[in-house]
């Protein structure tokens, strides 16, 4: 996508990106099939290598689509995004195969990654599964290896968040439960 907005950021960076604890889009591909998750339970692993974990249920189809294809990508959604990012967490592509559409979820491809991305995001990260077959059967907890990333210059720049420059649909979301999320609040700094 040549959106001038969305722009590169230094993989020693990309934990930054997931370090305040939003919920996430987790997007994959495997052949022509392609999907979207919302996570709740995504978190930085280590910073270099770049590498983060995401719990995926047995039950979701985006899984399946990270276990044949090899790669996922997380994105940060925003509060402009809050129905399409309840509506993907709460039906399954298995039993709506037509989900994306019906989610209203633009997809984009950056470079020659083999991950679809979500449009309108805040943040993007493509990552490649480094396969744990027993954490991923036991615990559902899947590590990748992050191959690229990027941020809206909006929101994300220089290495840190600027969201207290940022208009409210910009916010990131923190799921609760139930539909009720937390959109992030002041920036506030310690002596
Ligand atoms: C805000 C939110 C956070 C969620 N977090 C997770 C999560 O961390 N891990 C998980 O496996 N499912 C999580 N879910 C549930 C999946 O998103 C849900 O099962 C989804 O329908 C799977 O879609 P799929 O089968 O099309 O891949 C979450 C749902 C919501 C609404």
């Amino acid at each position: 996508m040549s959106s001038p907005e969305i722009t590169a950021v230094e993989l020693s960076k990309a934990y930054r990106l997931l370090n305040h604890g939003p919920t996430v889009l987790v997007s994959a591909q495997y052949g022509q099939e392609r999907n979207v998750m919302a996570a709740a339970w995504a978190c930085a692993l280590e910073l270099t290598p770049a590498k983060v974990t995401v719990v995926l249920d047995k039950s979701t189809k985006t899984r399946q689509l990270v276990e044949q294809s090899g790669y996922f990508a997380l994105q940060v959604p925003c509060y402009a995004q809050i129905d399409m990012v309840h509506q993907l967490g709460t039906i399954s592509q298995f039993d709506h195969p037509s989900k994306l559409e019906e989610c209203k979820t633009e997809l984009f491809y950056q470079d020659d990654f083999p991950v679809p991305l979500v449009a309108g995001s805040l943040a993007w990260l493509v990552c490649k599964v480094i396969p744990e077959p027993h954490n991923q059967q036991a615990h559902d907890l899947f590590i990748g290896s992050v191959v690229g990333a990027w941020a809206d210059s909006r929101v994300f720049r220089d290495g840190h968040w600027h969201f207290q420059e940022a208009s409210k649909a910009l916010r990131s979301l923190h799921y609760i439960a139930g539909g009720t999320f937390y959109l992030i609040g002041d920036e506030v700094k310690a002596k």
